[in-house]
């Protein structure tokens, strides 16, 4: 049986010249957990042309959805940017990833730290209703270079709180915190230096970060990755590996060079 299946595009939507999301039909067959990623792509000269992509949807959704860039000269998004409603997309049957809870050991807070297209997996992970009965608190950050690019920051604000299921629990537990770091904007800097100096924490009125009762996802360029690691390590907090549960568990973004 064939590992990868087609899927048809929904609906796109251009958040700006570097970013947009889609919506595809989902095989009822196709199991996932929040935060997952698979292998998406198009038939390019006959052959499957695919990457690894963190799935925007949650997984009792009946359509998935995808956050991308745009890259000009991209081998697979500079054709997938241009997907139009109807067009066909591959699907590979086999999610995974990291950013499980059930990898972490229990504590009070989430913080969700992404940058980029690394804030995919966490707008899956936000619409679980499992994740808010585990924390008090759930604390989505998002770092990006312009305004323009804090996508699904809507969403996040208005909709997801008027959920009629969950959100009332979205409006007690979800706190967001969007930075921008290329111009001017109410939260200015890298996540890292905002965690480091200890603003992001005062900025959201929470007590300073402690591997007692804080817990991390973290999903975000290489560069990012390391050096948040770097700064969680120096604070006392463990990476979760090879079934060991810690306090923080890390993927990286969707790239494409
Ligand atoms: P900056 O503008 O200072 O480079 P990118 O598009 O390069 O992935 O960046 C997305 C966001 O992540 C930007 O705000 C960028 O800040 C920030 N960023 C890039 N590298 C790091 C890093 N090593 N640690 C923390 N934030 C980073």
């Amino acid at each position: 049986m064939s590992t990868i299946g087609h899927e048809e595009v929904i609906s796109v939507h251009h958040w700006n010249d570097t970013l947009f999301s889609f919506k595809t039909t989902r095989d009822p067959g196709f199991r996932f957990k929040n935060g997952h990623f698979t292998m998406i792509g198009l038939e390019h000269e006959g052959k499957p042309l695919m990457r690894a992509y963190s799935i925007a949807s949650a997984n009792y959704e009946d359509e998935l959805e995808f956050f991308s860039i745009k890259v000009q000269d991209g081998p697979l998004t500079s054709k997938l940017q241009r997907i139009q409603v109807g067009d066909r997309i591959l699907i590979s049957k086999k999610p995974t990833g990291t950013l499980i809870n059930d990898n972490l050991i229990p504590g009070k807070h989430l913080y969700l730290i992404s940058t980029g297209t690394g804030l995919a997996p966490f707008m899956s992970i936000i619409k679980d209703p499992e994740i808010y009965e585990a924390y008090d608190k759930v604390i989505l950050t998002h770092g990006v270079r312009y305004v323009s690019e804090l996508a699904y920051a809507d969403t996040i604000m208005h909709e997801l709180p008027n959920n009629e299921y969950f959100g009332e629990m979205i409006k007690d537990k979800l706190l967001y915190y969007p930075t921008v770091t290329r111009e001017p904007y109410r939260n200015n800097g890298r996540l890292t230096d905002l965690m480091r100096c200890g603003k992001l924490t005062q900025d959201l009125g929470l007590p300073s970060l402690s591997p007692e009762h804080d817990r991390f996802m973290i999903c975000g360029s290489p560069a990012m990755l390391k050096d948040t690691c770097g700064l969680l390590n120096q604070m006392g907090f463990n990476e979760a590996r090879h079934g060991d549960l810690g306090h923080y568990v890390i993927e990286r973004a969707f790239v494409e060079k």
